[in-house]
């Protein structure tokens, strides 16, 4: 029998077959001492991705990722500009939470990373946002210096990406919140020029 299905369900197919492999995998320690697998959360038909760098222990807790201290702080940034959950795809190099938020280490990132990969290629995005240091050094270059480097345009393929503060630093250091204000509506008049989004009205409040 022909097979009719719109091509649309094909790529839900294919987000659920890597939700369902993420949610069972064994591939690094972290399984032992995860209680939940943070898959991301955000639009499939997303043009902007958030990477962040691993779940916490509200994040563990809860499934999602940045739903925690930082996570809050994030949301008001992305109230300011416009953007949210309908037009953002937001995940972390790594699934698993490491114990007392430890860094990532190297081999759970290369355990991880084709999770990653794959829900970039499926989102295809235009724009990737680095969510501080350890994303930034995986995604954009090994050597990314976040405090002399944030904010700054590279393009690899058809992607621009650029970093970020990560909101916890944000958090331990407000005095970072005036750059981190720039940085974010550097991402969003790269949106309106790629014309992912409309131009913006400016800042509607300032966290
Ligand atoms: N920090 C991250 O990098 N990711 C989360 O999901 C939460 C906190």
């Amino acid at each position: 029998m022909e097979n009719n299905k719109p091509i649309l369900d094909e790529k839900e197919e294919q987000w659920q077959e890597l939700l369902k492999d993420c949610l069972s995998c064994d591939k690094c320690a972290l399984r032992k001492t995860r209680n939940k697998v943070v898959f991301g959360k955000g639009s499939h038909d997303a043009k902007i991705m958030f990477i962040g760098e691993a779940p916490g222990e509200s994040e563990d807790k809860e499934g999602l990722p940045f739903v925690g201290r930082a996570g809050k702080l994030l949301d008001k940034y992305m109230t300011v500009f416009d953007l949210t959950l309908d037009n953002v795809y937001i995940a972390n190099i790594l699934k698993c939470r490491p114990p007392q938020n430890r860094d990532p280490d190297e081999s759970e990132q290369d355990s991880c990373i084709e999770y990653l990969r794959t829900q970039t290629k499926l989102i295809d995005p235009k724009i990737i946002v680095c969510l501080g240091r350890i994303a930034a050094m995986r995604i954009i270059k090994p050597e990314f210096k976040i405090t002399a480097e944030h904010g700054l345009w590279f393009k690899k393929g058809s992607i621009y990406m650029t970093a970020i503060y990560h909101p916890s630093a944000l958090l331990r250091d407000p005095i970072k919140k005036a750059d981190a204000l720039l940085d974010f509506k550097s991402v969003r008049d790269k949106a309106a020029e790629l014309g992912i989004l409309p131009v913006g009205n400016g800042f509607h409040a300032v966290p």
